[in-house]
């Protein structure tokens, strides 16, 4: 990204007055390698912050205006708002997931004794479920803590990032896409423990192989979708397995544990959603011992068996997803595939030998047009760091 371009539109739509130095930023998107619904089911997650994400230009003001302008959104032009009116207004748009984290950052103590004027771009594919709004609450606790020179420790913006999309949003979402996104390390998956926030950077020694995303181009929105569904079926599940056994969530259960209670829950479909959590748990915790272990195919395995469980049992696949998970399964050089993130749509993911990757895009291309009836877009994923300031060029 040729941050000059992003420099001089701020300077257009923000002419330069008095006083503070332009600063930039920069806040990654995420896929999740494994583990998936399974953050609000305290269980482990394995995601990790891609290069594709939001840029950022800010500058200080001396008044009490926040000002923003997204060349995402140009037809919604500036938004402006005062630090004191910190409230969710749906004519503010994308711009309410900054207000929220602004809010929050305040509510927590550190509060902002001037306004701002900030400059957005992202390039995540919107609505692909790569996690653009936790890329854009991140980097509003970025660009915050360090125009204001706070010292908010990362974990409690991560915390802040998940209370403004649950709260102020009002998705019941877990931590993990924030977390991914705040924590984010180039080249490495996390492991994290969303029952303790107990992480372990995973390096991804991939030489040969590359991460394709496989954008279904069939938005899903998360407060539209059966997000919150899912959720309330396995608290449902987990409060009759309490009964029988005392546990806090359903990731503290082994797949042997759940199989001598499952009876209890005396409801097959809300068995088949505990049974997922459960199991894709423990596939978590596998795959890092296979990536530990330099044992790739054992980790593609568990990749195609945590898509199988969300497709039958977790039911948050569809057929766009599973069309192209099925279809890259099916070629030569991949890995293994499964779809990535709240499913509904958005994007999958797969592991192909470097030198199949043409192949793999066309082939499975193919198919999704046939049996979809429109293009499915691919990209190779970089796996970068997480939300910081980056350098202005010299010639800004
Ligand atoms: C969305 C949510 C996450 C997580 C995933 C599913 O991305 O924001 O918290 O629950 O879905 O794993």
């Amino acid at each position: 990204m040729d941050i000059n371009i992003l420099v001089k539109q701020y300077e257009k739509t923000f002419p330069k007055k008095e006083g503070c130095e332009l600063r930039s930023f920069f806040s990654p998107g995420r896929i999740n390698l494994i583990g998936e619904h399974t953050d609000y089911n305290g269980g482990h997650v394995f995601p990790c912050a891609i290069t594709y994400g939001t840029y950022g230009i800010a500058r200080k003001r001396q008044d009490r205006k926040i000002r923003m302008y997204s060349m995402n959104f140009e037809e919604k032009g500036v938004i402006e708002f005062q630090l004191d009116q910190l409230v969710y207004d749906p004519a503010h748009y994308w711009a309410n997931y900054p207000k929220g984290m602004i809010r929050y950052i305040q509510e927590a103590g550190w509060v902002l004794p001037y306004g701002m004027d900030v400059l957005i771009y992202g390039n995540i594919p919107n609505g692909a479920g790569l996690s653009s709004s936790a890329s854009l609450e991140m980097l509003t606790g970025v660009i915050v803590n360090e125009l204001y020179k706070f010292d908010i420790d990362r974990l409690d913006l991560v915390k802040i990032g998940k209370k403004t999309e649950n709260e102020f949003i009002g998705v019941n979402s877990g931590i993990m896409d924030q977390f991914a996104v705040g924590m984010g390390k180039e080249n490495c998956g996390i492991l994290l423990d969303c029952n303790s926030l107990e992480y372990q950077y995973a390096p991804l020694n991939l030489t040969g192989y590359k991460i394709m995303i496989m954008n279904t181009n069939k938005r899903r929105e998360l407060s539209d979708s059966k997000y919150n569904e899912r959720r309330s079926q396995c608290e449902a599940a987990l409060e009759r397995l309490q009964k029988v056994k005392e546990i806090n969530s359903l990731g503290d259960l082994s797949e042997k544990e759940f199989e001598t209670i499952k009876e209890h829950i005396h409801d097959k479909l809300l068995t088949k959603r505990a049974k997922h959590a459960v199991y894709e748990n423990q596939r978590t915790l596998k795959a890092l011992v296979a990536l530990r272990d330099g044992d790739l195919n054992q980790f593609g395995l568990l990749m195609n068996a945590s898509h199988v469980s969300l497709r039958d049992d977790y039911e948050v696949t569809g057929l766009e997803l599973d069309t192209l998970v099925e279809a890259a399964w099916k070629q030569e050089g991949t890995v293994g595939a499964r779809m990535t993130g709240a499913g509904f749509g958005g994007c999958a993911i797969a592991i192909v030998k470097a030198d199949s990757v043409e192949k793999f895009i066309s082939e499975v291309g193919k198919e999704y047009r046939k049996k979809i009836g429109y293009e499915a877009t691919f990209y190779v994923a970089s796996i970068g760091d997480g939300a910081k300031e980056i350098e202005l060029s010299p010639s800004c």
